[in-house]
């Protein structure tokens, strides 16, 4: 775990205009390696809800409960079934402009970019053509045999048919769900593309699940800039060098 204290001398970050290397057009024509770390924010551009705030996916108490290791484990029938309704609204929504941004980045950068780190669980960013993605909550669009471990493509057809509860229960929604561990995820490989990078975007996360805070913190240990995208202050502007207060479109426009 890594400490805090070590950089808590660190300016505060600095709202508003940002330095043009740090922009966009600066990234794409500079040299600097870059890592990306994307919340809820972006995915709300595609129309999917946040987790927390007025309109906020957790404001409902039932769905905080459903996501939880708890809740699999007491009723995993009933979590699956409202997985299978969150994995429709999901598969239908199309990446946004911020999406594909991304992924033209990746493209343009080749080697310098370093990858994308996801708490997202939507697939948007690979629908959108990036390939380089650390899905650390893992996606809903897979799902893991509780047995064996091996890893499938949920099948649509489940949604409107799904198979008996044996069946359905000796799977599990790919997904971290709360009181859960990170085991099962490549966070390992999000670290070294943290540690390995010279700037590093943060989009759209509160940081309210710390784990932005603490590859932030790791990305500025190894010498990394940190720029965080939100139009909202938020825990991550602690840890952050200095902060676009702006939505994700407009960093992006
Ligand atoms: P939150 O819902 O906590 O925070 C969303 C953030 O997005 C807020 O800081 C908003 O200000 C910001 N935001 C909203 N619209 C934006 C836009 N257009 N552009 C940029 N930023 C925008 O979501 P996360 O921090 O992603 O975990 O939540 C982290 C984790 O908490 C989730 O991955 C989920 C949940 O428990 C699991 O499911 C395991």
């Amino acid at each position: 775990m890594i400490k805090s204290a070590k950089l808590k001398q660190r300016p505060l970050p600095m709202p508003g205009k940002l330095p043009h290397k740090y922009t966009i057009s600066g990234l794409r024509k500079g040299r600097a390696r870059v890592t990306v770390v994307t919340g809820a924010g972006i995915d709300a551009e595609a129309g999917l809800p946040t987790f927390r705030g007025d309109q906020g996916f957790y404001e409902d108490e039932e769905a905080t409960y459903l996501a939880s290791a708890d809740a699999l484990k007491a009723e995993p029938s009933r979590v699956w079934h409202w997985y299978l309704k969150r994995f429709v609204s999901y598969h239908d929504t199309h990446p946004a402009h911020s999406h594909f941004a991304l992924a033209e980045l990746e493209a343009e950068l080749g080697e310098k970019f370093k990858g994308v780190i996801t708490q997202n669980i939507s697939g948007l960013h690979r629908k959108a053509g990036s390939q380089k993605v650390f899905e650390i909550h893992g996606c809903i669009q897979e799902m893991r045999n509780l047995q064996t471990g091996e890893r499938q493509t949920l099948p649509k057809s489940w949604v409107e048919s799904p198979p008996v509860d044996e069946e359905l229960i000796s799977w599990r929604p790919n997904v971290c769900f709360f009181g859960e561990s990170y085991d099962e995820f490549p966070l390992p490989e999000a670290e070294e593309a943290c540690k390995s990078c010279d700037i590093m975007l943060v989009i759209g996360t509160s940081g309210i699940v710390p784990t932005p805070i603490l590859l932030s913190e790791m990305a500025q240990l190894s010498g990394a800039v940190v720029v965080n995208i939100n139009p909202n202050p938020g825990e991550v502007d602690e840890v952050s060098d200095m902060s676009f207060r702006g939505t994700t479109a407009e960093y992006f426009q």
